[in-house]
């Protein structure tokens, strides 16, 4: 059985409509190593999860990204969420950027079962070099045991506006994308649409044949 890695259970629901209920969520904390890309972060959490749990693993890493802050808070998203909050995220792009604002979410899953993969147009992390040289720091001889992962990414793109809306979860109520927040969306407006269900799309379709 597929185990969905994340302590958020609204991913969850997002990703079951995707993969006929055919998962099951890992309420496991994985260390957020940093970078600068989502990709190292996720592919290190999967390994990880992978060595905890013995188990196939997808890790789901995400963030906003704010095109007039060159992208900020990107990596950072849960972090500045915890500590200024969305609201404040909204306040600070009000203050410093002309409209429209434009941002994206990005999602990237990341997929270990101990196996090595075929080639296929998804890209495959095969060890933690990036993140190593990211810390600047020698890693331990588990860590940078090569262990590959595949990675799926999706994005959507819409701009930064005021707070609307009651669903979602993070960031949801400050992002607009063709005229509503996601807030303002059903869960299934936003899976049709979302990094999130675009990074799960491509993956169903590449763990069916898997
Ligand atoms: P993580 O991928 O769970 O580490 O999430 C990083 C940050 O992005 C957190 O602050 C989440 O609340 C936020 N985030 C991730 N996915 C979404 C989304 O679909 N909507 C809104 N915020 C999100």
């Amino acid at each position: 059985m597929l185990r969905y890695v994340t302590t958020n259970a609204g991913k969850v629901r997002e990703a079951l409509s995707y993969l006929d209920d055919d998962v099951t969520q890992l309420d496991f904390d994985y260390t957020e190593v940093q970078a600068s890309d989502l990709g190292p972060i996720a592919a290190h959490g999967a390994r990880e999860a992978y060595r905890y749990a013995d188990e196939p693993v997808l890790v789901d890493d995400a963030g906003l990204f704010i095109d007039g802050f060159e992208g900020f808070p990107g990596p950072y998203s849960s972090y500045v969420e915890d500590t200024l909050g969305v609201e404040a995220v909204h306040r600070l792009a009000a203050a410093e950027l002309d409209e429209p604002r434009r941002a994206s979410f990005r999602c990237v899953l990341a997929y270990c079962d101990g196996e090595p993969f075929e080639a296929s147009p998804n890209p495959i992390d095969r060890d933690d070099r990036t993140v190593a040289a990211a810390r600047g720091a020698e890693q331990d001889a588990e860590e940078t045991e090569a262990l590959p992962v595949k990675l799926f990414t999706g994005s959507v793109n819409g701009r930064i506006v005021p707070p609307r809306g009651e669903g979602g979860f993070g960031y949801d109520p400050i992002f607009e994308h063709d005229g509503a927040t996601f807030a303002e969306m059903s869960a299934e407006e936003k899976n049709g649409i979302s990094h999130r269900g675009r990074a799960l799309a491509k993956f169903s379709t590449w763990y069916a044949e898997r």
